[in-house]
């Protein structure tokens, strides 16, 4: 059995695969870190969308500061492969998940994870305690999402108060994420209520520093929203993490900004009517949660799951007849229309330049929702 490897043609890759288009990639890359290099904002992109510590050390050669990771197993990834400056962004809770951070932290210092409960702060606190070891903290800001995060103002101040009653917790910033916003279509709307968000967010920071504590981060943003955080003012760094590869969802809502660079490549292998293809890609494939996924460069040609295993096509009345012709064994690719929950389903990446596969990593982080 032939395994694919590097300087492969892509035409011999077998499917489902994963693929990337590395100069896309490399472009999105690019432009999204000379953005915040003009706005001198610093880029720590949310590594729960690549999963993958040698995407992670692209980012942070192209100048990303450090990386957020949702979950303390994707941490754990992470930080094995020497990817230790990280924001864990998901409240870290219960005993087994302390004490995996702690043993983390135990040789990776620099990890930093947000609180926004009593009870959260203080279990952590003593975790570390009986570790004899610190950590650094973010107050979570709810800022309009409505998921975690405690209340801007005087709630923020009171949990920072309590905070500092806890040895083994420093303090040193506020995330405050507005994930409802990232989709917004309309850029006037979109920018309006970011701002409602980033005043929240900014706000509490200067009550914060008034009361005296030393926030020195004020954390915030994805592909939908970074830049308009990031004008703003008062925030210090950003978190987008989708803007690598992109997805349909994304760009129907942002427009070319960033290219899709990730399809799921797959075969046609029954095509039982004039007007239905089948191909090998279904839900264990392709993540449907934001949508149906997009047939590439086939205009009129609509997918949907046929099942965990396959997937099929149908033709709209728009379909180019020209474009809609396909046969059994053809290969075509699919545009995720969620780019982080269809990365999840995958082991590898099979990154092509010019019809080549230059690079092939594992998908390591796979998985880790713990
Ligand atoms: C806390 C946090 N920050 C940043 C992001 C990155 O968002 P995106 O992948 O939409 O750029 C997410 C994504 O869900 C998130 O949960």
């Amino acid at each position: 059995m032939h395994h694919p490897q590097v300087g492969d043609s892509l035409d011999e890759l077998d499917t489902p695969s994963m693929i990337v288009d590395l100069t896309l990639m490399e472009e999105n890359i690019d432009r999204l870190m000379q953005r915040f290099r003009e706005k001198k904002i610093h880029v720590r992109p949310h590594l729960k969308t690549v999963k993958s510590p040698e995407l992670a050390r692209r980012l942070l050669a192209a100048g990303a500061v450090g990386g957020c990771v949702a979950k303390v197993s994707e941490a754990e990834v992470m930080a094995q492969e020497g990817i230790d400056d990280l924001l864990i962004t998901t409240e870290i809770v219960g005993k087994p998940k302390l004490s995996r951070l702690v043993t983390l932290i135990q040789h990776h210092p620099r990890i930093k994870v947000v609180i926004d409960s009593f009870i959260g702060a203080q279990e952590l606190n003593t975790a570390l305690h009986e570790a004899q070891l610190e950590i650094d903290v973010l107050i979570d800001l709810n800022v309009g999402q409505n998921r975690c995060g405690v209340l801007p103002g005087k709630e923020a101040l009171t949990l920072a108060h309590y905070c500092s009653k806890l040895p083994h917790l420093h303090l040193v910033g506020v995330q405050g994420y507005e994930g409802h916003l990232q989709h917004i279509h309309s850029p006037e709307e979109r920018t309006q209520r970011c701002h409602q968000a980033m005043r929240l967010l900014t706000e509490t920071a200067a009550q914060l520093r008034f009361e005296g504590f030393p926030i020195e981060v004020v954390t915030t943003g994805g592909t939908g929203t970074a830049e308009i955080c990031a004008d703003y003012g008062g925030i210090t760094e950003v978190q987008p993490g989708s803007f690598i590869f992109m997805d349909t969802d994304y760009r129907n809502a942002l427009g070319p900004t960033y290219a899709n660079a990730l399809t799921i490549l797959s075969t046609v292998i029954s095509r039982p009517t004039p007007t239905r293809a089948v191909i090998d890609a279904g839900l264990k494939s392709l993540s449907i949660d934001s949508g149906m996924p997009e047939p590439k460069g086939l205009p009129g040609i609509e997918y949907q799951p046929g099942g965990d295993e396959h997937g099929i096509l149908t033709w709209t009345k728009i379909a180019d007849p020209a474009q809609a012709h396909l046969e059994v064994g053809d290969r075509i690719e699919l545009i995720p229309s969620h780019i982080d929950t269809t990365v999840n389903l995958h082991d590898h990446y099979y990154a092509y330049r010019d019809g080549m596969l230059e690079a092939i990593w594992p998908v390591a982080a796979r998985g880790k929702v713990q």
